[in-house]
């Protein structure tokens, strides 16, 4: 009987920007059997109603059970800001998001107690990562901004380019002005531009990367229950993604920072069944 140790773990995103956190994954979990689903066909869920985006997770979810996964890492912010809950009372596998982790993680580092908050517009309306935070320290001040641009100027690889620092100037002068000290980057393609984010912000800002705060969670969840891989070697990484936009292999080689084999493109309709 195989062991639902050796099980791969589920992560699954609205696109590619999820493989910033499978590349975290990667770097905390590094013997881990993977599986990755994307939802190239449907991408963005940040400007999708929350009804819209917890039918797709759902689906999504379903995908990665059906693939036997230990565990299911929701790594889209704005998924995990609106359906934690009922992928959670739909399947039987523990489900770790973004937003817990990354407030835990942002809370353990601010000093003056000023968190900034960035994301898509459905996370921030949602307030999700506001929500958890006040939930986890009641006397925090917390500031959140959307910032929908950054996705297509991550996705370009505008990662110097003086056009996406003016627009984190715009974005992000009113955090600036609030003093924070720690900012939340709660979007999975955010990591991508830290450089700049930082340019903006100052060098002594705490930029809190999510994916790094959920890996620290799932590593920490597995060891405690017993459920860490003993095959050490050759881990399998699967990806799966429901359509192969142009320049998907130099995306995702920016987004994962190497390149992404075994991957299958599946029909939408084996994900509404
Ligand atoms: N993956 C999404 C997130 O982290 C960003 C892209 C989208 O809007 O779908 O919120």
């Amino acid at each position: 009987m195989s062991d639902v140790k050796n099980n791969p773990i589920g992560i699954f995103d609205s696109g590619i920007g999820g493989l910033t956190v499978v590349k975290r994954m990667f770097q905390f979990l590094p013997n881990e059997n993977t599986v990755y689903f994307g939802d190239t066909a449907r991408v963005p869920y940040g400007s999708k109603s929350n009804s819209t985006v917890i039918e797709y997770s759902l689906q999504d979810g379903k995908f990665l059970i059906d693939k036997n996964v230990k565990i299911i890492v929701v790594a889209c912010n704005t998924a995990s800001s609106v359906a934690l809950d009922e992928l959670s009372d739909k399947f039987n596998v523990p489900i770790i998001g973004m937003i817990e982790p990354g407030a835990k993680l942002a809370l353990s580092k601010t000093v003056s107690g000023r968190i900034g908050v960035i994301g898509t517009n459905a996370t921030v309306n949602n307030k999700a990562y506001s929500k958890e935070l006040k939930k986890l320290n009641p006397k925090v001040e917390v500031f959140e901004k959307s910032c929908p641009l950054f996705v297509p100027l991550a996705e370009e690889g505008w990662l110097n380019h003086k056009a996406t620092l003016l627009i984190a100037e715009e974005y992000l002068h009113e955090l600036k002005e609030h003093n924070i000290d720690t900012l939340i980057l709660g979007c999975t393609h955010y990591p991508i531009l830290a450089e700049i984010i930082h340019k903006v912000m100052g060098p002594e800002i705490h930029l809190i990367d999510s994916g790094t705060a959920a890996s620290i969670i799932v590593k920490d969840y597995l060891i405690e229950n017993d459920l860490l891989s003993d095959e050490n070697k050759n881990p399998v990484h699967n990806f799966y993604v429901s359509d192969v936009p142009s320049k998907f292999k130099e995306v995702a080689e920016l987004f994962l920072g190497t390149e992404v084999e075994n991957l299958t493109k599946i029909d939408l309709e084996e994900l509404i069944h």
